[in-house]
């Protein structure tokens, strides 16, 4: 075993309390259960359960490395045994993001979502672990851009010469299924005509040029993609390593000052804002939203976490909600029209087939 330690967040909506607003309690200690009993049994070195609105977080250290199929199979067992309890319970949509019957050697293309970095932990290592609800993977490329491409956001890209050399950007496409690395600040302006279009590419890692060390990783995938058919939006999560040549937690916290628009909201067809929160306000409930975003701030001490820090749970962030809530005013107006309603392309797989077609013969050609 090297030195390297992995974090792994694995996160999957297994049943919403009440309707897709949140986590039942009982949900909850059932994956710590699961977590607990594999810390004790010695595959993970540490673990925490987090949550954001309908989602379970599995957040675990391990020496398996990323892509572990034990690590894997655990998160889709745990996420199974869950189900039963929310099964019982009757939780809305239970087991809804387990889109196979059986596991089969990596989660890939199964539903739940997955970030994941190997990396030696330094002297001291604060990590950020974001998770969203109500939302979709590339709503992390505005603030990733801003972290770790942008001098307005980053004072460090300027000032601290471990961060002056840039960052090089791993986007995927996550339609044709092609990936790309962009050299940052010199790829800058080709890369913003790509990560500006967030419902296809998407920011999977983030390394430091100097010495590509990995700094940030998410969870990219397509639910709807992946099942043909709609299956809500992907509520993804996020990891970001910080301080010491690399953004300062208050560099990596500064682009949710600004509650940007993002895809997801009431049945993942509709744009909203992203309104950062505390843990215990992660429960979207006006019209489904509007999408959420947490982060748990831990120092790791030898694969250990020490916290959480519940970091937006600071008036600093009072400000950003309160935009939130008017921009949702603003949006919730428009009603079923675009802006506020997602393009038709991106509705593909809800109710537009249906209705083209029983339509199809009653278009008449116009002159
Ligand atoms: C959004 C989401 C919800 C549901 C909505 C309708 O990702 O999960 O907004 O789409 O509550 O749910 P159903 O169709 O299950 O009644
Ligand atoms: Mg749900
Ligand atoms: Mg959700």
């Amino acid at each position: 075993m090297g030195k390297k330690v992995t974090l792994s967040v694995i996160k999957a909506d297994v049943g919403g309390y009440v309707g897709h607003s949140s986590v039942h309690p009982e949900l909850l200690s059932k994956a710590e259960e699961c977590l607990a009993k594999v810390k004790s049994e010695g595959l993970l070195i540490d673990y925490y359960c987090g949550h954001c609105g309908d989602d379970i977080a599995l957040i675990m250290t391990h020496k398996e490395g990323a892509d572990s199929e034990k690590i894997h199979r655990f998160a889709w067992e745990t996420f199974e045994t869950v189900t039963e309890v929310a099964k019982e319970l009757k939780q809305y949509g239970a087991g809804q993001d387990l889109l196979s019957d059986a596991f089969s050697g990596n989660l890939k293309g199964m539903g739940p979502g997955y970030a994941e970095m190997e990396f030696e932990e330094r002297k001291s290592e604060p990590v950020l672990i974001f998770l969203a609800d109500k939302t979709e993977p590339g709503a992390w490329n505005m603030p990733l851009y801003k972290m770790f491409a942008d001098p307005f956001n980053t004072a460090g890209l300027i000032i601290d010469p471990a961060m002056h050399d840039g960052f090089l950007f791993e986007v995927h496409d996550l339609i044709e299924h092609k990936k790309i690395v962009f050299d940052c600040p010199k790829e800058l302006y080709d890369m913003l005509v790509f990560i500006g279009a967030p419902a296809r590419f998407t920011i999977k890692f983030v390394y430091r040029k100097a010495d590509k060390e990995v700094v940030a990783a998410t969870s990219t995938q397509r639910l709807s993609l992946m099942a043909g058919r709609y299956v809500g939006k992907d509520d993804p999560v996020m990891i970001v390593r910080s301080q010491a040549g690399l953004p300062a937690v208050g560099e990596v916290l500064e682009p949710f000052a600004f509650p940007h628009t993002v895809a997801g909201w009431m049945r993942g067809s509709h744009h909203g804002p992203l309104m950062p929160v505390s843990v215990k306000d992660a429960t979207p409930s006006r019209f489904d939203g509007p999408p959420r975003v947490v982060c748990l701030g831990f120092q790791l001490a030898e694969g250990k976490f020490v916290g959480p820090r519940d970091v937006f749970d600071d008036p600093s962030f009072d400000r950003a909600r309160q935009m939130a809530l008017e921009v949702a005013d603003y949006l919730r107006r428009h009603g079923p029209f675009e802006p506020h309603r997602l393009p038709l392309d991106e509705l593909e797989y809800t109710t537009m087939p249906d209705i083209m077609k029983k339509l199809e013969s009653r278009f008449e050609k116009v002159e």
